[in-house]
Parts: structure tokens; sequence; C-alpha cells
């Protein structure tokens, strides 16, 4: 995954996998802010991505951050509405970010979910966890 620019292999990060193999997050914690890096449900509305979000933001709890955030896509209408019913906030727009992360990973696709084009990255945050 490239995000803000970064590249993220997610099999080598921290993170917390469902019983069934049905959801997995990952994060990194720099400093006194965690960034989750990845999350998949693949069996959704039953909690399993709430659940694992709590995990994270306990875990981050634990490490004293202050922060916890994490960066979706424009096209991700979905996460977007999803992240801010659960506190987090709208806090930075990175314009291009994305036809940026496809310069180096070609398969990014031109046009997203919901048929929209896909350019920007959007990063979302909870402070005090
Ligand atoms: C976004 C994503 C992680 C959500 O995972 P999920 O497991 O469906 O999440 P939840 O089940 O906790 O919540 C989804 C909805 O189901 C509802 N729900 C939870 N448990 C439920 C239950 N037992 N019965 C009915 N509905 C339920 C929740 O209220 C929530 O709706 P809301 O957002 O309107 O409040 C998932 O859709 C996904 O993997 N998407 C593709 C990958 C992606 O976009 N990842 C994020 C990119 S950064």
């Amino acid at each position: 995954m490239i995000v803000h620019g970064q590249v993220f292999r997610p099999e080598q990060l921290n993170g917390f996998i469902t019983e069934d193999w049905s959801g997995v997050i990952t994060y990194i914690i720099q400093n006194d802010s965690c960034e989750i890096i990845s999350l998949n449900s693949l069996k959704e509305n039953r909690g399993i991505g709430t659940a694992l979000i709590h995990k994270v933001a306990n875990e981050a709890r634990k490490q004293n951050c202050r922060r916890l955030f994490l960066v979706t896509t424009n096209d991700n209408l979905h996460a977007l509405g999803f992240y801010q019913r659960r506190g987090f906030e709208l806090t930075a727009i990175r314009h291009g970010a994305v036809d940026e992360a496809r310069k180096i990973k070609t398969g990014i696709p031109l046009i997203g979910m919901n048929g929209i084009p896909l350019r920007d990255e959007i990063e979302l945050e909870i402070l005090h966890p």
C-alpha cells in the first residue's frame, strides 16, 4: 500500500485479526500517533470493523497516543461515513496524492468505487482516542 507517499506492506505491520480471519486491521505507532494502515472486513455489517477499530484505539491509549488517524481515498464514500460515525473528523485532503501513488503502483485504477475518479487522499483523526 502507498499512503501519503510511504510504502507499507501490511503483512509486516502490527495488527489484529478475527478468529475466523474475516476481518483484519493493521496499524503503526510512531511518536505519539497511531495510524490505521488497513482495515478490511469480509463479513460486513456484523460489527467486525467497529470491533477492530476499538482494538487499535485501546492499543493507542495504552501507548499514550495523542492521536489516532488514517487515510482513505476520495472514492470511498462508505468508509468516509463509517469512520465519521465512529468519531473520526476530516483533517486533510491531499489533492492528487493517489495520482502520485499510481506512478509507483501502476495497478491502482483510474476509476474507483462508486464510479468516482480515484485521485485524492483524505485524512481523518480522533484526538485523545
Ligand atoms: C469499512 C469496513 C471496514 C466496515 O466493516 P464492517 O465489518 O462492515 O463494519 P461494522 O459491521 O462494524 O459496521 C458497519 C455497519 O454495520 C452496522 N452493524 C454492526 N453490527 C450490526 C449487526 N449485528 N446487525 C446489523 N448491523 C450491524 C453498523 O452499525 C454499521 O453501520 P453504520 O456505519 O451506519 O453505523 C468494510 O465495509 C470494508 O472492509 N470495506 C472495504 C475496505 C475498506 O474500504 N476499508 C477502509 C478503507 S480505509
